[in-house]
């Protein structure tokens, strides 16, 4: 069965200590999650190691780098690779955010290489796509995203790809306060399972988790969460909130 996963995007906000204390009241507050729910924070790199130790005693919380670089070690002042984070035991890295795509020019086939670090280093990337405004306005967002999963993923075999979790965030709803309605984010959910089934068979493509990523919030989190090829959220602004994170975490399907 397909993990449902609430994961938070804390992007570049919170101070150490707010971030501790948010992550105090999350795992403080008794959730009992099941077996196959999971709760992910992607914290900024030097609050990893107390994340980390934060949530260990919770089951089912898991804590994740946003981004890693696409080389493997060397002479690369103030990046950070997949190989440091996998030595202090991060399991999960958020690969190929639009705002990484947009404001770092970070190109299909760079995440590529992302992916394949990331997995060498048996951490699982959360790989995101999703379409700008324009492209959704045309009608072309299948398309878009399709490109995005075949220059980033489809040179992976199919143990592989099974160990990725997607996200699917529609630029125009980042922030925006603008969220696909739960028939848009199904539409193409369903597509992206479609596409992942004509390249892997459909027995993989159903093991992948495909998260929704856009304006994500406690008020809504259930509604489109309800869709069946809806595996969850990746949600930056509401998870900075213990509470609307934890009803977010409730509303997962079972
Ligand atoms: P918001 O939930 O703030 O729209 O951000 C979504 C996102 O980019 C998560 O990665």
């Amino acid at each position: 069965m397909r993990k449902q996963i609430a994961a938070a995007n804390w992007k570049m906000n919170l101070t150490l200590h707010q971030g501790e204390k948010l992550l105090k009241d999350i795992t403080g507050a008794g959730l009992q999650l099941k077996p196959n729910h999971q709760a992910i924070f992607a914290v900024p790199f030097p609050y990893l190691i107390m994340a980390k130790n934060a949530v260990s005693k919770t089951a089912n919380m898991e804590i994740a780098a946003q981004n890693c670089y696409s080389k493997k070690s060397g002479a690369y002042t103030g990046e950070v690779s997949a190989e440091m984070l996998q030595s202090i035991n991060i399991e999960y890295c958020v690969v190929g955010h639009s705002e990484r795509r947009e404001y770092f020019n970070e190109t299909n086939s760079i995440l590529a290489e992302k992916v394949n670090l990331c997995l060498q280093n048996n951490i699982t990337p959360i790989f995101c796509c999703g379409e700008p405004l324009e492209v959704r306005e045309a009608g072309n967002q299948n398309q878009y995203v399709k490109v995005q999963l075949e220059e980033s993923l489809y040179h992976l075999d199919k143990e592989q790809i099974q160990k990725i979790v997607i996200a699917y965030e529609p630029i125009w709803a980042i922030g925006t306060g603008k969220t696909a309605t739960t028939a848009q984010a199904q539409e193409i959910h369903q597509y992206i399972r479609t596409v992942l089934a004509d390249k892997y068979g459909r027995d993989c493509a159903n093991e992948i988790s495909i998260l929704y990523g856009g304006s994500v919030k406690a008020t809504n989190a259930k509604e489109i969460f309800e869709a069946e090829d809806v595996d969850g959220g990746l949600v930056g602004g509401a998870s900075l909130v213990a509470d609307d994170f934890i009803q977010i975490i409730q509303a997962l399907k079972s």
